[in-house]
């Protein structure tokens, strides 16, 4: 039997991103908000996930779109009121899902108060909030370490006659954790949203939190190539993921374990090994660092089965798995490996050992957007305009409905929608029992039922030139086959074991649902199934 028989919502849960500007606009103004999810509640809960992260919602001067925070305890004024989201906290609640917030602690706004008083002068009590710097001793900034949006990561202040440093945008300067101070004032934050119910954060940019306390230069990238962005010149050895990282991360997590039941989520984009040093020794850690192998991994079945084999080999004991899939950074899922296999993918998400992640849309196959060079939004994509870089693509408005700006807004949408959305939405979907939308609702109700594919053992059965399967199982209890055909030619899964045997409960072709399958399982090109093994 599985050692975690009674596990925490979090572990057996299914969490959606919201992108809250692009989900729902209910005041017309072209940009989502609290009340537009609020009105969307009903599909979540129809959908079958367990708990909505939300993207910042905070006070912003919007530089990077929510994730440059001017104060952390409030709604900037485009989502709502405090009101609104104490409406929303508690409707999410009434309908048994949970609410993630994103916590940014990296950095602040250049417009929070903090950052204000920090640099108003050299002797202000906020100075050490942040990274200042003399200059270099030749002059320039003090070291070579670069902004992932472009550029140097330090700014010149002329007033006091120091640098700063910003590892993203110069309007996002970089908080000083080293301080004592800083760390008192972020923990009593998360606190704040933990007195109002929130269940958890996704903590942003957690591997930058430290720098070297030395600021030594950062060796040159062997490996870059022009079309990379800037920021990969250099392997941001001494800029990111510090050993001293993990006592701020330890510590953040004993102020949510001063709560029950609350969950810490880490982004962090590291190699495997790195990220899993991020569980803490003791499981003291984040309860769950994000796992973005499938953001990246070419879609080849032995390389696919190579990265599960990878983490599933990696992880801690008792540490609990996740996969995600897509988020408001990275390119769609159905634009990265065509739209052919999104079913298949989705079939592979929602049946892997580890908690999903989905992103909003995907669900219904979203596709990146082309945006015109002067509707460009993100400052990644402006800031290097040659690399195809703008994250707006992956951020357009859901695509609910065939009628004006496909429900999400009745005025024009801060960018624009897929031209395809009479064609492709919710509404659409939800009607046709072929659609993507009613193939994820189907394995998240089977996973949700089911613990042998929530919780139970991922056991490799074959990777091959074409597809992937695989069995999870709770020993005594119930097994099931997972056959997911990565190509778009015909795919013959072949066993003579006996123990293969048993009924398809989900296929992306609907048809084959209920059929008793021994022997030879034929599939179509683009084609997955989940079958009931016999016992
Ligand atoms: C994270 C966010 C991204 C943001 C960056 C800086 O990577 O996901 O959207 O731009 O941090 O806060």
């Amino acid at each position: 039997m599985s050692k975690n028989i009674n596990p925490l919502w979090w572990q057996n849960g299914i969490i959606y991103q919201i992108y809250p500007r692009s989900y729902q606009d209910s005041n017309n103004d072209g940009l989502g908000d609290l009340q537009g999810i609020i009105s969307r509640l009903e599909y979540l809960h129809w959908l079958g996930i367990n708990a909505i992260w939300l993207s910042p919602i905070y006070p912003s001067p919007m530089k990077d779109f929510g994730y440059d925070i001017s104060n952390y305890t409030d709604i900037d004024p485009v989502f709502g009121t405090m009101a609104d989201f104490d409406l929303l906290l508690s409707a999410v609640h009434r309908m048994g899902m949970k609410l993630i917030l994103d916590f940014v602690p990296n950095h602040t706004s250049d417009q929070h108060p903090w950052f204000l008083a920090s640099k108003s002068s050299k002797e202000s009590p906020k100075r050490e909030w942040y990274i200042w710097h003399d200059p270099a001793p030749e002059g320039g900034p003090p070291n070579n370490w670069l902004s992932v949006f472009g550029g140097s990561g330090w700014e010149w202040d002329e007033h006091t006659g120091q640098y700063y440093y910003h590892g993203f945008l110069k309007e996002q300067p970089d908080l000083n954790w080293r301080n004592p101070e800083v760390q008192e004032n972020m923990f009593n934050i998360l606190r704040f949203w933990l007195d109002k119910g929130v269940d958890g954060f996704r903590v942003d940019v957690m591997w930058h939190m430290i720098k070297d306390a030395q600021f030594r230069d950062n060796p040159i990238n062997p490996g870059y190539r022009a079309e990379m962005p800037t920021y990969d010149r250099l392997l941001p050895v001494y800029s990111t993921d510090q050993p001293e990282v993990l006592d701020i991360v330890f510590k953040m997590r004993r102020v949510l374990d001063e709560y029950p039941e609350r969950v810490m989520i880490g982004e962090i984009y590291l190699p495997i090994q790195r990220l899993m040093i991020y569980y803490g020794d003791k499981n003291n850690g984040a309860h769950l660092p994000f796992n973005f192998l499938l953001l990246s991994v070419p879609w080849e079945p032995i390389k696919i089965a190579a990265a599960i084999a990878e983490y599933e080999g990696a992880l801690p004991p008792g540490g609990s798995p996740n996969w995600v899939m897509g988020n408001h950074d990275r390119p769609r899922i159905s634009s990265r490996i065509g739209s052919g296999q999104t079913k298949v993918a989705a079939m592979l998400l929602l049946t892997l050992r580890g908690i999903p992640t989905l992103y909003y849309g995907d669900e219904i196959g979203m596709r990146d957007v082309p945006i015109p060079f002067d509707e460009v939004q993100d400052p990644q994509g402006l800031n290097m305009p040659d690399k195809n870089l703008s994250r707006d693509p992956c951020r357009t408005p859901m695509q609910w409905n065939a009628e004006m700006n496909a429900g999400f807004s009745e005025s024009k949408p801060w960018l624009r929608i897929d031209k395809n959305y009479t064609l492709n939405n919710v509404d659409r979907q939800k009607a046709d029992h072929y659609s993507l939308l009613n193939l994820y609702r189907k394995l998240i109700r089977l996973r949700t039922e089911e613990p042998a594919l929530n919780i139970g053992r991922y056991i490799q059965v074959c990777a091959d030139d074409q597809a992937i399967s695989y069995i999870r199982e709770i020993e005594g209890s119930s097994r099931f086959l997972v056959v997911l055909n990565l190509s778009h030619r015909p795919y013959y899964f072949k066993t003579t074991q006996k123990t293969l045997s048993g009924r398809i409960e989900i296929s992306t072709l609907p048809e084959m649902e209920g059929m008793i399958t021994q022997g030879t399982i034929e599939l179509d090109g683009d084609q997955g199934v989940v079958m009931r093994l016999d016992q």
